[in-house]
């Protein structure tokens, strides 16, 4: 039995060896009949093949020209490109396709800030596993997702494709995305490689403005920006993408430090590193590289092993190495990275195969409802305005973003089909019936601000027992290169909204948008606020379990939600200051000059705390937590500590809760944020039940990045708190004893 036992043990560690000992065989025989055009190539990714494909790129994949395609053809395209890259290039290299299947292919999820207002990390993965499985039906084999980037800053239109503002949510969300795409392995039917990008520091970018430069002190950088991309190394994430910004004056396609320093000798990380688009040749306008050779030099060196549309590589490798201005050894590095994923995902041995195209499955549309409904977050809810009452009989449903499948899609969306989107107002007239809603969309998208339907928008409220006001932002407000200085709501909206809420009927606003909005105006004026994100294709359903109260709202925001641009940035795990402001202190302080009282760190206009803060979001029952126990006062290296909490529906109806658990390091070396997440649990309790939800933390959980750059635990004493967000709670105080600072 024994001899059994061990001869299925070593057989299966035996299958695990042998495939990677395989496939470097099969590179190196590989590597030694290409040419150095031939490596180039494989170096290369085109974004465009036409339709049908150009007699010009037939040639080209024969000639092994392209290693890869993005956003390129239809999927009979890409089947009838690789059957010519497989028979009739001279060496048969398979081609990549690259896609952005951001949140969705077909089937449409939330935007990935929506998705992240989840806190739903199992059900993001079986998101990403769907779209994973859509998007290779139809010949993709890689996705750009997810983007990592941390950011603070909801001017910035690539917010919307965020996980939002804090490291350790981003961190579990794109593992969680990673894992559904991947899979267990690339080569299992269905799956497609991810990409972590961009790396980094891009969500940073000054102002707010896409592409700009970012400057990030280094300690910032490894606690703040890098710990999702170091994440996403430890989830097995295939490829990496640099990012378009200059980080203290390195453009990240050009930056050893971050792609040979962190990436690879750090963290260990032997995958591929592509370019964002162009962003080698850009190397040129910021000032980096004298022209395009001396960009891909660059490149090349610090890492960058596949070049993204730019042909700086191509055009200028060849020279460069015959220069001994590049080693054949990178060359050689870096194709075999890229041959390594293609047999990774099974293109060498996959046969040659006719399109197929991709079908809508029940169960895409019920995760895509799902994922909606548990991103939904209510901020407000005066006298239990929703869940609309049985004695609701007319509904005005009003507002841009009421029937607008292409808006409530969000960015990003090149395979979705609006025909396939379910809107509010489809929703709502199913359910209640066409006569029992009265809909004006008062506005043609949410920046029109024509007044000419405000009267029948009027009228309809005022026929109506309540307004469900849909406002927001259009899809084309938020995404790449889409960022903006106002986040008040655009167009005439605000007006719209004062109008109706004149009218006296209640008014319950849902906002739909790619990022966090100001509207405190609108917010007061209506009785109930959902803010519902870019929800995707089953956004109307899931709007209308959650105002029906088939559903309890459940999403937390991902990011904390500014009264003001001026707050920007604003996030809760900031530092303390030496003068911090009380909560006594908000609305206008303006005492006198000489108080001393006065002189603390706040603003004189706008209260200094944001206007939902990081983690909020109601439900319509109540939670009430205990306070948290530790599981002993003392915390010692290689030990751990359980920090508990009881939480109890004390409300009437079935509820899910996500109780997040923050600590703060009381006195360090370096000043510590006063709260840092550090884990969460959603839960579902029926009316009157209770749980308690526990989190460990080791010794690793309290580090941080010393002014030596070290990552060190110091001892002394900590907080930790069980809360329903990030401003509120109880705490409980725990020390770690150690001799000496490092774990
Ligand atoms: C530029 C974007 O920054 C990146 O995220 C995207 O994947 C590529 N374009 C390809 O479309």
């Amino acid at each position: 039995m024994f001899g059994q036992l061990f001869l299925t043990l070593s057989m299966t560690l035996a299958l695990q060896t042998s495939l990677p000992a395989d496939i470097e065989k099969r590179i190196d025989a590989l590597l030694a009949r290409m040419t150095l055009e031939e490596k180039l190539g494989q170096m290369s990714q085109a974004t465009s093949m036409r339709n049908p494909i150009a007699e010009e790129i037939k040639q080209q994949i024969r000639q092994g020209r392209w290693g890869s395609f993005l956003n390129a053809g239809l999927p009979e395209d890409r089947a009838e490109a690789q059957r010519i890259a497989i028979q009739e290039s001279r060496l048969g290299i398979p081609l990549l396709f690259g896609r952005d299947v951001i949140h969705g292919y077909r089937t449409v999820f939330p935007i990935p800030l929506g998705q992240a207002a989840a806190w739903n990390p199992g059900l993001i993965e079986r998101a990403a596993a769907i779209a994973a499985r859509e998007a290779s039906t139809e010949g993709v084999h890689w996705t750009f997702a997810p983007m990592l980037d941390v950011t603070r800053d909801p001017r910035w239109g690539r917010v919307a494709e965020s996980l939002g503002e804090d490291p350790y949510l981003t961190g579990r969300l794109g593992s969680a995305m990673i894992r559904g795409f991947q899979g267990g392995s690339l080569r299992e039917a269905g799956r497609i490689a991810a990409c972590a990008k961009h790396f980094a520091g891009y969500g940073a970018a000054e102002a707010g403005r896409d592409y700009n430069s970012t400057v990030i002190p280094e300690n910032q950088l490894r606690e703040v920006y890098l710990p999702p991309f170091q994440d996403a190394v430890a989830a097995g994430v295939a490829p990496f993408m640099t990012a378009f910004n200059a980080l203290n004056g390195v453009p990240a396609s050009g930056t050893r430090f971050l792609l040979d320093r962190i990436l690879r000798k750090e963290w260990g990380f032997t995958g591929v590193v592509v370019s964002d688009y162009e962003s080698v040749l850009e190397m040129v306008q910021h000032g980096f590289a004298a022209g395009p050779a001396e960009a891909a030099q660059k490149a090349v060196t610090a890492g960058v092993d596949m070049e993204m549309v730019s042909t700086t590589y191509f055009d200028n490798l060849r020279r460069l190495v015959e220069k001994q201005n590049v080693s054949i050894a990178s060359i050689d590095a870096a194709v075999r990275r890229i041959l390594r994923l293609k047999y990774q995902l099974g293109l060498f041995d996959a046969p040659v195969r006719p399109a197929a195209s991709v079908q809508t499955a029940n169960d895409a549309r019920g995760i895509a409802k799902e994922l909606a409904t548990q991103s939904l977050v209510l901020l407000k809810n005066d006298n239990g305005v929703l869940p609309l009452s049985p004695s609701v009989k007319r509904i005005a449903v009003i507002g841009p973003l009421a029937n607008s499948p292409v808006d409530q899609m969000g960015s990003w969306v090149m395979d979705a089909r609006p025909e396939e989107v379910e809107t509010p107002l489809t929703s709502l007239q199913r359910k209640f019936g066409a006569g029992r809603i009265r809909y004006v969309a008062a506005l043609r998208n949410s920046r029109d601000t024509s007044r000419e339907q405000f009267n029948a928008a009027i009228e309809a409220a005022k026929a109506s027992d309540v307004v469900l006001l849909l406002l927001g932002e259009e899809q084309i407000l938020s995404g790449e290169a889409h960022s903006r200085a106002f986040l008040n709501l655009p167009g005439a909206q605000e007006e719209l909204a004062a109008e109706i809420a004149a009218t006296g009927t209640p008014m319950v606003t849902i906002i739909l948008a790619g990022r966090p909005l100001t509207f405190q105006n609108v917010a007061a004026k209506s009785a109930g606020v959902l803010y519902a994100w870019h929800p995707g294709t089953m956004g109307g359903p899931a709007l209308l379990d959650v105002l029906t109260g088939g559903v309890s709202p459940s999403g937390k925001l991902p990011i904390s939600f500014p009264r003001a641009v001026g707050q920007i940035p604003i996030y809760y795990s900031h530092l303390n200051t030496g003068r911090p402001a009380s909560p006594g202190e908000l609305g206008i302080p303006l005492g006198s000059p000489v108080n001393p009282e006065g002189f603390t760190s706040k603003y004189l206009d706008v209260d200094f705390t944001p206007e939902y803060p990081f983690g909020f979001g109601l439900s319509y029952t109540t939670f009430e937590y205990s306070k948290p126990r530790a599981s002993t006062a003392e915390l010692t290296p290689g030990s751990s500590i359980t920090v508990s909490a009881e939480i109890a529906n004390t409300g009437k109806r079935a509820g899910e809760e996500v109780a997040q658990l923050y600590i703060r390091d009381l006195v360090a070396s370096v000043a510590r944020p006063v709260r840092e997440l550090k884990g969460f649990s959603r839960i579902r309790l029926n009316p009157g039940e209770k749980r308690t939800v526990s989190f460990t933390l080791t010794p690793r959980d309290l580090s941080f990045y010393n002014e030596s750059m070290e990552l060190v635990t110091e001892p002394g004493e900590f907080q930790a708190w069980i809360a329903p967000d990030s401003a509120s709670g109880s705490d409980v105080r725990f020390r770690f004893r150690a001799n000496t600072n490092r774990q």
